[in-house]
């Protein structure tokens, strides 16, 4: 049926086609160059630069902007003049960067853009939902055969910098997540903050690991994952913090894993790793068996899965990532709803889940 709406709503200011042009074209054009001159400045390596020339500041705790010229960054970077023109050019159109009059032929970072696109350890950096969208640019042929075909192509590779920059936004991930659960599960937190044991299932490079290892000072962890970058990268953070005592990474899938383990363990995440793996539902029931023989009777295994939204459901707060997952991993990734993940913990030996969810962070607390 084709509806047609021709009366204009009269109690809502009419908008012009000026105004809609505006808001479709204009900023949006701008804002996806902004995306665009974010990601190759991110990729150049610029925004580092800008970061560790902040940090060498004496004002260090309190950066407003970070003044530079284009000679700068050329030479330190060793670019192509012409090129970092035409970034700097860009992204002062953008607002990303202002002219700085205090000296000549200078630019500086835009107010607030140090805290929301340079230093990733501020609480308001968005450079990571940019980056996926920057990053998903590149899979547009894949996400047009997907428009014709539909299903999805197990186990496709992003690149080594994709994955590593994904892995990074977990680490954000991972803190919500935590506070999410502590939240929900104190008196369990309580006893863990004394002693425990944890797996993370598919550990990746770490940083999800590396937020709880630093909350839960007294529980031992496992870190288990089948990418060997990652797992090099997950040791040197261990390294890092001196944490060899009481952290083990290994090189390992779930099950092999689970076969050889001797070990059971109070609480184990698996975070955002789930729609990874292969897509089909035997092996990732094989998988949650595994999981179910790891844990202690009274643990509680995490699961930590963006969980793909309906467009006609009512909105919910923050579900960029979600909606992004809609996209990004078309083709790659086997994700699920509330409805068809509830199915399929219903086909595992597991009897009790939980589903948590605050803004557009969820989890699922599942039980023996
Ligand atoms: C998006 S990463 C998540 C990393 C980490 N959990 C975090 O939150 O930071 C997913 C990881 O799952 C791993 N993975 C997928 N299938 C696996 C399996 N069967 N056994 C172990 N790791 C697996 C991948 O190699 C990848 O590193």
């Amino acid at each position: 049926m084709v509806k047609i709406i021709s009366e204009p709503n009269k109690n809502k200011q009419e908008i012009t086609i000026k105004d809609q042009m505006k808001k479709f074209l204009l900023n949006s054009l701008y804002g996806f160059l902004t995306v665009l001159m974010f990601g190759l400045g991110r990729r150049i390596g610029i925004l580092d630069y800008l970061l560790e020339k902040a940090k060498a500041s004496p004002k260090e705790e309190n950066i407003s902007s970070i003044s530079f010229t284009i000679d700068e960054l050329s030479e330190k970077l060793n670019l192509d003049y012409n090129y970092v023109d035409a970034w700097a050019h860009t992204a002062l159109e953008c607002g990303i960067l202002e002219i700085d009059d205090s000296c000549e032929r200078c630019l500086k970072t835009a107010p607030y853009v140090f805290d929301l696109l340079i230093d990733r350890k501020k609480s308001t950096y968005v450079g990571d939902p940019l980056g996926a969208f920057y990053y998903l640019a590149p899979y547009q042929d894949l996400i047009l055969e997907a428009f014709k075909e539909g299903g999805t192509i197990p186990n496709y590779e992003f690149s080594d910098e994709v994955i590593h920059d994904i892995n990074r936004m977990s680490a954000r991930f991972g803190t919500l997540i935590e506070n999410l659960f502590s939240k929900n599960f104190g008196k369990f937190c309580e006893k863990l903050q004394n002693k425990g044991m944890v797996l993370e299932a598919g550990c990746g490079y770490g940083y999800n690991l590396q937020v709880w290892a630093k909350k839960y000072e007294n529980v031992r962890f496992v870190g288990i994952d089948i990418d060997p970058k990652a797992i090099i990268f997950a040791k040197s953070l261990v390294n890092e913090n001196k944490w060899d005592e009481r952290v083990q990474i290994h090189e390992i899938p779930i099950n092999e894993y689970a076969k050889k383990s001797t070990i059971k363990f109070d609480l184990i995440m698996l975070n955002q790793v789930l729609h990874e793996m292969d897509h089909d539902e035997n092996y990732r029931l094989s998988v949650f068996n595994s999981l179910y023989s790891l844990l202690n009777y009274d643990g509680i295994l995490l699961v930590g899965e963006s969980m793909i939204p309906d467009t006609f459901a009512p909105k919910q707060k923050l579900l960029l990532f979600d909606v992004l997952h809609k996209f990004l991993e078309a083709r790659f990734a086997g994700f699920y709803n509330e409805k068809t993940f509830t199915d399929f913990i219903n086909l595992t030996p597991f009897t009790k889940s939980e589903f948590l969810k605050e803004g557009g962070n969820a989890i699922w607390v599942i039980r023996k």
